[in-house]
């Protein structure tokens, strides 16, 4: 089927006779010895506007044909005389590739609440919201791509499957071929475990995480990242959580936190930027439609300093801002969503990174400042979303990692090889994870994290 893309056809800069295109009807008028039909193949928000007169082949084959019809149109692609397009297009002939019952068919020319589209995520590609976020979840998906390429980043692949829990938080999906659930309870050692029997002969998860075989990259690559699927089994029923979500994670070695915060600032200007610039349309969609006022915020995202300041300050800050939160903060406590979002929307008006926090909070492998109390990590918040980006440096001393794995109740022998990390040629090195979902959001104002995966994966949906 040789077709052109509406895309293409309508950046045409002359009359072009003889033509094909393809799409799905998205809605059909008729006048006196014409039809209107609006042809959308997913390749723009825009229409092509098909013009079937009487009298044409294509005039017989018009029978049933309604919205979510899917067709193939032979014709002109000439100047269009009405307002609002360029061109249309002087349609022949027509195949008829599918039908769709008016009567069931649930896309209906009319606005559909998100609730009700994510009952039907099969068919929501073809509305204009969808059609646009996954676009722009395309191009923003090559932009970081391309930003890690263009600094000397290595693209790499690291497990799914794994043995090791990075985050240390528990959240972890078990994979098993066994025939039935094992009690773990029941045996609580790695040794002479139920698992034994299991496919790799100890227990397998999912990963949350491919931090800790990114820094072995890392430190034989020098800069690395992963771009994939990561899985948490959050019971957390939040707009900004889900149980499968896609991660970029950088990992440079012979850097420390200020270069970190320099790079997740970097590529999130990058990624702003290039959807501003490839993506017009569809951003305007949403800044009409879905967030007022969306493309000055990308604009300024794009132009702008982000906001730098240490956990300690952060907290005097929310402190002193006479807010009562839902959670009272004090030094030691995590941030909420609700004083990320007082920092970055109220307070700052901008992208804050907080830094410094208490290692009480955070994970063993970042590295002890010296007060001995606080660990270089870093969270960069943006307005409406709070934390798109989680990081820090690394423990590179192999003394000081052995005695955090240990304070925190976990056993050296388990991170045996990321132990060797430090005991060979060990290296000051920082990475981060940016959530892509969360990303996504930011460029489009979706506020929940089901509208802009595909199909999205939280607790108790697994439909699709
Ligand atoms: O802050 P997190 O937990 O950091 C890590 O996993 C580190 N090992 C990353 C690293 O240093 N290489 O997660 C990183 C980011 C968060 O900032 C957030 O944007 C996103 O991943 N994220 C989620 N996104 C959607 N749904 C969830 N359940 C998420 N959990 C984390
Ligand atoms: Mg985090």
């Amino acid at each position: 089927m040789r077709r052109t893309s509406i895309v293409d056809l309508l950046a045409a800069d002359a009359p072009r006779p003889g033509v094909t295109a393809c799409g799905w009807v998205r809605t059909r008028r008729d006048s006196k010895g014409f039809v209107f039909l609006e042809l959308n193949d997913g390749s723009c928000l825009t229409n092509m506007q098909c013009i079937v007169d009487e009298g044409t082949p294509a005039w017989a084959a018009l029978e049933g044909v309604n919205t979510g019809a899917s067709l193939c149109v032979r014709g002109d692609l000439v100047e269009s005389p009405g307002k609002g397009q360029k061109w249309e297009l002087r349609v022949h002939g027509m195949d008829v590739l599918g039908l769709a019952d008016a009567e069931t068919f649930p896309l209906q020319k009319k606005r559909h609440s998100d609730e009700f589209l994510r009952t039907i995520a099969h068919l929501r590609p073809r509305t204009n919201k969808y059609g646009a976020a996954f676009r722009i979840r395309s191009e923003a998906a090559l932009a970081v791509h391309d930003f890690f390429r263009g600094r000397g980043f290595s693209y790499v692949q690291t497990p799914i499957l794994t043995g090791s829990d990075c985050e240390g938080a528990g959240e972890m999906f078990r994979v098993t071929t066994l025939p039935a659930v094992p009690d773990t309870g029941a045996a609580p050692s790695p040794s002479g475990s139920v698992f034994d029997r299991d496919f790799f002969g100890r227990e397998a998860k999912l990963t949350v995480s491919g931090q800790l075989e990114a820094e072995a990259l890392a430190l034989g690559l020098g800069r690395v990242y992963t771009f994939g699927p990561t899985f948490r089994a959050e019971h957390s029923n939040t707009p900004r959580h889900a149980a499968e979500f896609w991660m970029i994670e950088p990992e440079a070695a012979f850097a420390d936190l200020e270069d970190n915060m320099e790079l997740g600032e970097s590529l999130i200007r990058h990624v702003v930027r290039h959807i501003l610039e490839r993506c017009e349309a569809d951003v305007s969609l949403f800044d009409k439609f879905v967030a007022p006022g969306l493309r000055g915020d990308l604009m300024g995202l794009a132009g702008r300093d982000f906001v730098r300041v240490p956990y300690r300050e952060a907290v005097k800050i929310l402190k002193d801002s006479g807010k009562t939160f839902e959670y009272p903060v004090s030094f030691g406590v995590d941030l909420q969503t609700e004083h990320e979002r007082f920092l970055t929307e109220e307070h700052f008006k901008a992208p804050v990174t907080v830094y410094d926090y208490p290692k009480s909070i955070k994970a063993f492998y970042m590295r002890l400042n010296d007060d001995g109390e606080t660990v270089a990590a870093m969270d960069l918040l943006v307005p409406r979303i709070g934390e798109l980006i989680g990081g820090s440096q690394r423990e590179e001393r192999l003394n000081v990692l052995e005695s955090r794995i240990r304070e925190l109740g976990q056993r050296p022998e388990d991170y045996w090889w990321y132990l060797d990390l430090r005991r060979y040629g060990t290296a000051p090195h920082a990475g981060f994870g940016m959530g892509f979902e969360r990303l996504i959001m930011l460029l489009t104002g979706i506020a929940n994290i089901r509208d802009v995966l595909p199909f999205p994966r939280t607790t108790g949906s697994l439909e699709f």
